[in-house]
């Protein structure tokens, strides 16, 4: 049974034992949907004020939902549209304080307020095929996520892309 500590000390630390737990529940598997079920499970229940947390896979064309937490989601996402798309084209993370104030925000469920969206990108391959998706928090609350909130999310996203192998 994989069991997880609650968080403690400040946010760099935190995102710390976030980045230990998230490396011990993907050690050894390399299946795609395994890991990204589990890591959307461990995000979820370890950060406050999130209402989804989940993985979008690129499909060569789209994008397209994958393991998450939280309510059902859109399944299909242009890259044109919406926060999600917005990180799968520029290779950028994504920091919305007010998805409101966003264009072209696609709202799949109407608590999100803010949100953070990271591209996963294989290093080393070319633009075109190193786009594997994107790792999509959610949060109820505006302005949930700051710039350690980013680095240490950045960092599962890092841990997620290497255990694909
Ligand atoms: N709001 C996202 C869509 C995905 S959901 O939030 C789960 C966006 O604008 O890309």
């Amino acid at each position: 049974m994989f069991t997880t500590d609650s968080l403690s000390g400040d946010k760099p630390e935190q995102y710390a034992q976030l980045a230990r737990q998230a490396q011990a529940l993907v050690a050894g598997e390399h299946d795609r949907i395994a890991n990204a079920a589990n890591l959307s499970a461990l995000v979820y229940h370890a950060l406050p004020r999130l209402n989804w947390v989940g993985f979008y896979f690129f499909d060569g064309n789209e994008l397209v939902v994958g393991p998450f937490q939280g309510l059902p989601a859109c399944i299909r996402i242009p890259l044109d549209k919406g926060v999600c798309g917005a990180a799968a084209r520029s290779g950028e993370t994504q920091r919305i304080p007010d998805v409101d104030a966003f264009d072209g925000h696609v709202a799949c469920d109407s608590a999100s307020r803010s949100e953070l969206v990271v591209p996963l990108l294989i290093p080393g391959k070319s633009r075109n095929d190193a786009l594997v998706g994107v790792f999509d928090l959610d949060s109820p609350d505006l302005d949930r996520f700051d710039v350690m909130d980013q680095r240490g999310i950045e960092e599962i996203a890092r841990i997620y892309v290497r255990s694909l192998g």
